[in-house]
């Protein structure tokens, strides 16, 4: 498995990671099943790890704390992420020793800023000193943020005087690419790594859906890209994923990540919910998109229209 570093943080993490949201009623997966999908991405060469404190109310940091009993400490690279509440100094302190105790480690390897609050209006200036405590006792070995902004990272940087913004974690798929505009190319000057999350746009690209066959229930129910006028679009995509994965021996989902990982400064962390699922999107890596594969793909996105308001 490739190696690339986790930003300036002096961590090593793999091509791809694994996202452990799916650990939680808002996906509904077993919790035995996301620990072998885990295990089984760890047998495989994936070290990275992606958790929340919000993620079943802590209850995917359990399930990920189980993960880590298996396969041991220190083969692991954990990234949990505070909750945009918690984001006050003391209450960013309490959050991460639950975290520390739900996720049975001394340290937490990426601790993340979920996301910038709009509701609390909490000083970043106050979340990053708490965070730089942290990283200063030992207790996190990386400070990260998720869904920031240029101005969000520009602002978190300046606050920091010890330690560094080493990731963002953002949305990033084949179909949802705003960060390309402005996030992308900051971060690659600024040498902070990208992990994409749903990478797979919760399995809209996963191949198995359809205009008459949509998932049903949990978070995918809020998610206005499984309306049937936004599944017809992403037809478009689907058709062209699926000629390119019949003349690879790869699957759909194999091809939307390897779009993803084709860009050196991108992680992917796609969500698994059994050790299938997890083993397929392994397979993403280790092998390259042609130019003309590429452009297909790219020439299907611009046929595209999504309508977030359908
Ligand atoms: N920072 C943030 O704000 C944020 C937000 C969202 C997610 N995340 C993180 O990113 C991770 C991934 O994102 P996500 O869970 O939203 O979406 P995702 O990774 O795009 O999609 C995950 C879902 O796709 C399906 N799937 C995965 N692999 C598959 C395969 N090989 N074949 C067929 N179906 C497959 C599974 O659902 P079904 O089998 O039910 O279809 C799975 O639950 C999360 O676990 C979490 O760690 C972070």
């Amino acid at each position: 498995m490739e190696m690339v570093d986790l930003g300036k943080s002096g961590i090593r993490i793999s091509r791809m990671g694994i996202g452990a949201w799916q650990a939680s009623s808002a996906w509904g997966a077993k919790d035995e099943d996301v620990v072998r999908a885990i295990s089984r991405a760890h047998e495989l060469g994936i070290n990275l790890v992606d958790t929340a404190e919000t993620y079943g109310e802590g209850h995917s940091e359990g399930v990920v704390g189980r993960a880590i009993k298996e396969i041991g400490r220190d083969d692991m690279v954990v990234a949990t992420k505070v909750h945009g509440a918690n984001l006050r100094y003391e209450e960013l302190q309490k959050a991460c020793r639950r975290s520390l105790e739900r996720l049975g480690v001394k340290e937490i390897d990426l601790y993340q800023v979920h996301w910038p609050d709009p509701w609390e209006q909490i000083p970043l200036k106050q979340t990053m000193s708490a965070l730089e405590k942290l990283h200063g006792q030992g207790k996190i070995r990386a400070i990260g943020v998720s869904n920031f902004a240029v101005r969000d990272l520009e602002e978190a940087r300046s606050c920091l005087s010890k330690a560094e913004i080493v990731s963002n974690q953002v949305r990033y798929n084949v179909l949802q690419r705003n960060v390309q505009e402005e996030v992308l190319p900051y971060c690659r000057k600024n040498d902070i790594r990208v992990l994409a999350w749903s990478p797979l746009a919760q399995g809209a690209l996963s191949g198995k859906y359809g205009v008459d066959n949509r998932p049903e229930g949990g978070v995918r129910d809020k998610n206005s890209l499984f309306t049937k006028p936004n599944m017809k679009q992403i037809e478009k995509m689907l058709r062209v994923l699926r000629d390119i994965a019949s003349g690879r021996g790869r699957t759909v989902p194999q091809v939307a990540l390897n779009w993803l990982v084709r860009d050196e400064l991108v992680t992917p962390i796609p969500g698994a919910k059994d050790p299938t699922q997890s083993e397929e999107n392994v397979g993403a890596v280790g092998w390259r998109l042609t130019d003309t594969e590429f452009e297909r793909i790219e020439k299907a996105y611009a046929s595209i229209s999504l309508d977030y308001l359908a």
